[in-house]
């Protein structure tokens, strides 16, 4: 069977560090590994009108923004496929189709749209569309028959509901049109939510605590020196604590010991400096300066793809219209084998209208 992966981001904003370290980096180093026969990453425009549907200039503007960090990033369109959701048209029908197959209150007990609804104060009023957006996400994931669904963990439930639509599909038509994906999560915790810069448990462009990947060196120089640390550790020999402290998970989740011996010598490794940090003596300011210049070695290859992609705004979304021809063409096979297993494809079989004849003969 092919390995085929399918992921995608809603472009409400652009794409931070927590994206990068969350999901990014890893579809980056899947497309190179070559272990894939196809791969498509979807810029969710449809789903993210399911909750601003009221604001259609915010998705219209970060498109561009989400493509821009995907190319970025190192996402190379000769090796996988970037295209806008709303413009595969076969995947709404698909998702007309796939909302027979599931309950009210299968939707009900998802955790991610139970903790969403919430958030959005959604409780007395729930849009239909956001409501049955976990369907959609069905359909996206099975138009390519897509084996690896790389995504933050928050997503397991919607792969869970995902194998649920296939089995049932499956079953119900008696084929095995639709394949069951795998999600692939973050292996290290840490990637699995990297906190914002205030030290809050996750970068949310709400909360303005997210280091974005196409923030300026001055940017980020200002949002990494004011960064939460270790609000008891007020002198500098005072005895610090790293855990809870912003700069040391970014510390966790980037540095390296090359690093160490790059930028900051007077230590080996992240675990003599959290040693003395925690001993007492370290001050907050080194360490800030250490995660700056990791940080900006990280963002360096990015901002200079991305500044080389911004001169010409019509090629990037060239090289989205061509991924989207590319992904409605294996979305509307798959469609049309969804049709045929549904016995929905009445203009595509002779059988059944030589069928119909003979019964009509018989009478
Ligand atoms: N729900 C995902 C998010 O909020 C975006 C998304 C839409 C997606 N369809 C998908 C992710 C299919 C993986 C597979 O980020």
């Amino acid at each position: 069977m092919s390995k085929i992966i399918l992921t995608g981001d809603r472009p409400t904003g652009r794409l931070h560090m927590g994206h990068y370290v969350g999901s990014l980096k890893r579809r980056v180093e899947l497309q190179n590994s070559g272990a894939f026969d196809k791969i498509f990453i979807m810029i969710a425009d449809a789903q993210a009108l399911t909750d601003n549907f009221d604001n259609p200039d915010k998705i219209r503007d970060n498109i561009i923004e989400v493509a821009l960090d995907y190319l970025s990033v190192g996402l190379d369109p000769a090796k996988s496929n970037l295209f806008i959701q709303s413009a595969v048209t076969e995947l709404t029908e698909l998702t007309f189709y796939y909302a027979n197959l599931v309950t009210v209150s299968r939707l009900e007990r998802n955790p991610t749209v139970k903790s969403e609804i919430k958030l959005r104060n959604f409780e007395t009023s729930i849009p239909v569309g956001f409501f049955t957006y976990p369907i959609s996400q069905a359909s996206d994931i099975t138009a390519f028959k897509a084996t690896t669904v790389p995504v933050g963990e928050d997503q397991l439930p919607m792969i869970e509901q995902t194998r649920e639509i296939v089995r049932k599909f499956n079953t119900t038509y008696n084929c095995e049109v639709l394949v069951e994906p795998d999600a692939l999560i973050p292996e290290n915790s840490i990637c699995c939510r990297l906190p914002g810069t205030d030290g809050k448990a996750k970068m949310s462009k709400s909360l303005g605590n997210c280091i974005y990947l196409s923030d300026t060196e001055k940017e980020v120089k200002e949002k990494v020196m004011s960064m939460f640390t270790d609000p008891t550790h007020i002198q500098i020999n005072d005895p610090g604590h790293v855990e809870g402290n912003a700069v040391f998970t970014y510390l966790d989740a980037f540095a390296t010991d090359e690093d160490f011996a790059e930028f900051c010598p007077d230590y080996k490794n992240l675990d003599e400096m959290k040693e003395h940090y925690q001993r007492g003596g370290l001050g907050d300011v080194k360490c800030k300066k250490l995660l700056l210049n990791v940080i900006n070695k990280e963002l360096a290859p990015i901002r200079a793809r991305r500044a080389e992609f911004e001169k010409d705004i019509p090629a990037v979304y060239e090289i989205l219209r061509k991924g989207t021809d590319v992904a409605r063409e294996m979305a509307a096979q798959t469609l049309s084998e969804v049709k045929a297993a549904m016995r929905i494809n009445y203009f595509d079989d002779d059988a059944l209208i030589q069928g119909q004849q003979a019964r009509y003969n018989q009478k």
